[in-house]
């Protein structure tokens, strides 16, 4: 099984992989495992008889270490912020506890143990909804969590308490990766909020640090700060896909990627449009906030159906569904996690799927063409 590492640059410059001896920086390697169970590469042009969502059996599955000697985790991980949310997802209406819990279940069956949350999701809901799941789960759980950076909290003893309130909800006496949701600097500076994460790893309470929607300058400031008390940035999440690249000219990836810190993609399948249900045709409308989303509209929808044809056309090559293509393709760009949201059992089946095989160099490369005007 081969492993894939986050790098990072330590204070003295260089750049380590697997916190051993210095290399190049970030470079992907997640050949091995299959989440669909089969153990074997899809060949673009061979047929399967299996269903696309067929349940895996237990094979290893790829996984990623974040930053410096830092958390394991698989290297797909699943988002949960519409367990629980009734602002801008549907939660209790067309879907519920039920089918999210089955959406846990079916994942962690698939190998996915890496799940995606934040205080804020369903006011509490989706970490509680989360922690309730994790205790019933037959196997370790890694938990990414976000504290929200709100003008009311300006002291140490906020962020300490942010931390206890979340372990209380997902009933863990340790969070995996801890991000901060958005770089707002209200009443406390990023170098008080980056110590007081720091003094919550020295304490045990969490592993790793993350930040969320930071600028390369941010992200960059955030590294130095924790770099001061040896601690690394180990994630920057932030907007994804295959229709939204504006991270790559933002210059978030490449520098994430020169120190060493994993990218975390949130709206990988930008929220439903990249699995090609929702067409032109509009036969299939969305629920909740998306209803008013633009790109969700007649216009949104006709942009970007050569999109949708040309992830049709792959994912018949390789028997996957557009969904898995667009999740691999993320997955082929370095020191790249997407966390697909799931609602579902058959949801997030499907997005496990993505890993275990590899798009070939050229479609990777036609995809990357054709969502230029994403850039
Ligand atoms: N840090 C941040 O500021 C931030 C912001 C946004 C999201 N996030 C994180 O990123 C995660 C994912 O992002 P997201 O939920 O915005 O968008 P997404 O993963 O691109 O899309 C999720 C939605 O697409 C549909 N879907 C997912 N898999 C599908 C499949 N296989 N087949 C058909 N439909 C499928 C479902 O909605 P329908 O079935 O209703 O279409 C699902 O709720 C979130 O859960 C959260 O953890 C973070």
């Amino acid at each position: 099984m081969s492993e894939e590492t986050s790098t990072f640059e330590t204070s003295n410059g260089h750049l380590n992989k697997n916190g051993d001896s210095p290399s190049g920086g970030g470079k992907a390697d997640r050949q091995e495992s299959s989440a669909k169970g089969d153990g074997e590469s899809a060949q673009p042009g061979t047929k399967r008889s299996r269903r696309k969502t067929q349940t895996p059996k237990s094979n290893p599955i790829a996984t990623v270490t974040l930053g410096h000697n830092g958390s394991k985790v698989t290297a797909l991980g699943i988002g949960t912020w519409a367990w629980g949310d009734k602002l801008f997802w549907d939660y209790g209406n067309t879907y519920g506890a039920s089918e999210v819990e089955e959406a846990f279940k079916a994942a962690v069956q698939a190998g996915i143990t890496f799940f995606d949350t934040a205080e804020l999701y369903g006011m509490g809901e989706s970490e509680s909804l989360l922690g309730r799941f994790i205790k019933e789960a037959d196997r370790p759980i890694n938990v990414a969590t976000k504290y929200s950076p709100a003008p009311w909290r300006f002291t140490v003893e906020s962020v300490s308490e942010a931390i206890s309130a979340s372990l209380k909800r997902l009933q863990l006496e340790r969070i995996t990766l801890y991000q901060v949701h958005w770089s707002f600097n209200f009443l406390m500076s990023q170098e008080t909020l980056m110590n007081a994460l720091a003094n919550e790893v020295q304490k045990g309470r969490i592993e790793c640090i993350g930040v969320s929607n930071y600028s390369a300058e941010q992200m960059l400031e955030a590294h130095t700060l924790l770099a001061r008390r040896n601690i690394p940035l180990a994630v920057n999440q932030v907007q994804y896909s295959l229709l939204n690249r504006k991270v790559e000219t933002q210059g978030i990836i490449n520098t994430a990627r020169k120190f060493g810190i994993a990218i975390l993609a949130y709206s990988p399948l930008s929220q439903g449009l990249l699995t090609g249900k929702y067409t032109a045709e509009r036969t299939h409308i969305p629920n909740g906030a998306r209803r008013i989303d633009p790109r969700f509209s007649f216009q949104g929808l006709y942009r970007i159906t050569p999109v949708l044809n040309l992830l049709s056309q792959i994912s018949e090559k390789y028997n996957k569904t557009p969904a898995q293509v667009a999740l691999n393709w993320l997955i082929a760009q370095e020191n790249v996690i997407p966390i697909p949201g799931a609602k579902n059992a058959s949801q997030a089946l499907e997005n496990a799927g993505a890993l275990g095989w590899q798009l070939a160099p050229e479609d990777i490369s036609i995809l990357e063409q054709a969502t230029r005007p994403w850039l």
